[in-house]
């Protein structure tokens, strides 16, 4: 009897302690965040909300089961190095090409962000990038040589050979196209190639990128 008792208890007590462990975490409604998926889960960075730039990073499991109506959602809160600086406005494509998405290579387990606005209108460094290694967990800043012009509002695609294909984007007046559209980064070398000048017409902001056969589409914008 004393034995079953205790066993109850045990239960009730780790039942308690699991509770705890597994408060939720709920991050704060949000527009113009990036939205990786990597294998099952989606990983989330900042965003913005009632003009306010997030400094926020967190991802959601999409194999495990849940029940929104009944629990809130399983994000993951992870850790969150301050020297990455505010992106909102920072759109590179891969799949689910609704929101703004960072570029992830499998073969490194990366994900790179490449420019966005900052706070105050800002534009973000396209010299030094904010890499994130999904397999250890941590944030690293890649050092590129011949950066092009920062850009907000562009699309990226990975190619075969590794290579980021930017497009578009607006310059720091934030409604006027940036100089140079077609800028392509070397994740090896970490050497930005520039393309030729202006491509009249091209749609600059709000249109899509795919990649497929070494071929890059650009749909609408
Ligand atoms: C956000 O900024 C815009 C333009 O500056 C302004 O019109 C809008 O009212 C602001 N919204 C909030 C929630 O502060
Ligand atoms: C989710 O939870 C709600 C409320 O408890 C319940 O009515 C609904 O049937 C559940 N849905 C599934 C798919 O289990
Ligand atoms: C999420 O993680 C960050 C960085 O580790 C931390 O500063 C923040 O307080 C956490 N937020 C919640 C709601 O746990
Ligand atoms: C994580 O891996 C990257 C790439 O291999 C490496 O540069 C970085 O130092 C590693 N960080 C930690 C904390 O192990
Ligand atoms: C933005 O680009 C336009 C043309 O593409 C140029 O006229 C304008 O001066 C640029 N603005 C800034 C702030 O660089």
């Amino acid at each position: 009897m004393k034995n079953l008792k205790n066993l109850i208890l045990y239960i009730i007590f780790s039942q308690i302690i699991v509770n705890i462990n597994c408060q939720p975490y709920i991050p704060k409604g949000r527009i113009y965040h990036t939205a990786t998926l990597v294998g099952t889960k989606i990983f989330f960075l900042d965003g913005q909300d009632n003009n306010e730039s997030l400094n926020y990073f967190f991802y959601l499991d999409v194999s495990k089961s849940f029940n929104k109506t009944k629990d809130s959602l399983p994000f993951v809160n992870l850790t969150f190095d301050d020297s990455v600086p505010k992106h909102h406005g920072a759109a590179t494509t891969i799949i689910k090409r609704e929101g703004h998405t960072a570029t992830f290579l499998s073969d490194t387990g990366e994900i790179v962000y490449i420019g966005g606005c900052g706070d105050n209108g800002l534009l973000i460094n396209m010299n030094i990038l904010d890499v994130y290694n999904i397999i250890n967990g941590s944030w690293n800043k890649w050092e590129t040589k011949n950066p092009p012009e920062q850009r907000c509002w562009h699309t990226a695609v990975l190619t075969n050979d590794n290579r980021i294909i930017v497009f578009g984007g607006v310059n720091s007046s934030l409604t006027m196209p940036v100089e140079n559209y077609y800028v392509v980064l070397n994740t090896k070398t970490l050497e930005w190639y520039h393309g030729n000048g202006n491509i009249i017409g091209a749609p600059y902001k709000g249109h899509t990128a795919t990649y497929h056969d070494d071929y890059m589409f650009i749909a609408f914008g």
